[in-house]
């Protein structure tokens, strides 16, 4: 998907004045450059970005940013993500800013999340992976703890070199199958000792508009 018909419904949603979250992927980064078109014909919002690249690509398209310590709330977070169940809960974190993203939406009055048909599931799980971040120290305890809960996995690299996360993590991606109870898996993966944060998103989105490339609709939890 280009994103393009979701970024100007997401829009829509945007009130002068705002302070908004930004999100990090090829969805999030179309929102941020059509809400950078809008900033430059006098549209004033500030953003808190959920990335160094989004902060980056925010500020080549002339937004303002905040540091999230100085914002008491944020207004909407706009996001994208890597499978979406019937519930509207989310796995994201194939971009490896999963941390990031959930404490920003966590702080956020609204999640909205943009993305393709493709990411539409039956079951959370069934594209097969859960990206979790991990502190380096910890990593292989975590990764044999979570292989004896079932779920092998693997640390995630680019051309040989390990994913390193804006905040100095590993991401593993474990196994996965259809996840039955997406909080239940959450909290028990959270609570290995060196766990950052699971990729499940379970009850955090309020809306989701899903782009076919020809139209944009937008589903409410
Ligand atoms: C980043 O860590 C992810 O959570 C992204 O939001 C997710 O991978 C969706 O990215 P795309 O919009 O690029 O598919």
């Amino acid at each position: 998907m280009d994103g393009e018909k979701a970024a100007e419904l997401a829009l829509d949603l945007v009130a002068e004045g705002e302070v908004l979250g930004l999100g990090t992927g090829r969805a999030a980064s179309a929102f941020v450059r059509a809400l950078g078109a809008r900033v430059r014909a006098g549209f004033s919002v500030r953003g808190v970005p959920t990335s160094q690249a989004t902060a980056d690509l925010a500020e080549e398209c002339g937004i303002e940013l905040l540091e999230l310590a100085d914002v008491e709330s944020i207004d909407v977070t706009f996001d994208g993500a890597d499978e979406v169940d019937p519930q509207l809960n989310l796995i994201k974190g194939y971009g490896a800013a999963l941390v990031r993203e959930k404490i920003v939406a966590a702080a956020s009055r609204r999640l909205v999340i943009l993305v393709g048909p493709e990411k539409m599931v039956e079951t959370l799980g069934e594209r097969g992976r859960l990206p979790i971040e991990v502190v380096p120290f910890g990593v292989v305890p975590v990764m044999r703890r979570l292989k004896a809960m079932g779920y092998p996995s693997i640390v995630r690299e680019v051309d040989g070199d390990r994913v390193v996360t804006d905040n100095g993590n590993f991401v593993l991606d474990g196994e996965v199958a259809s996840i039955a109870d997406p909080s239940a898996l959450d909290r028990e993966i959270t609570c290995i000792p060196g766990v950052l944060g699971t990729g499940i998103f379970a009850g955090m989105a309020d809306n989701v508009i899903v782009d076919d490339g020809a139209a944009a609709m937008m589903l409410q939890r």
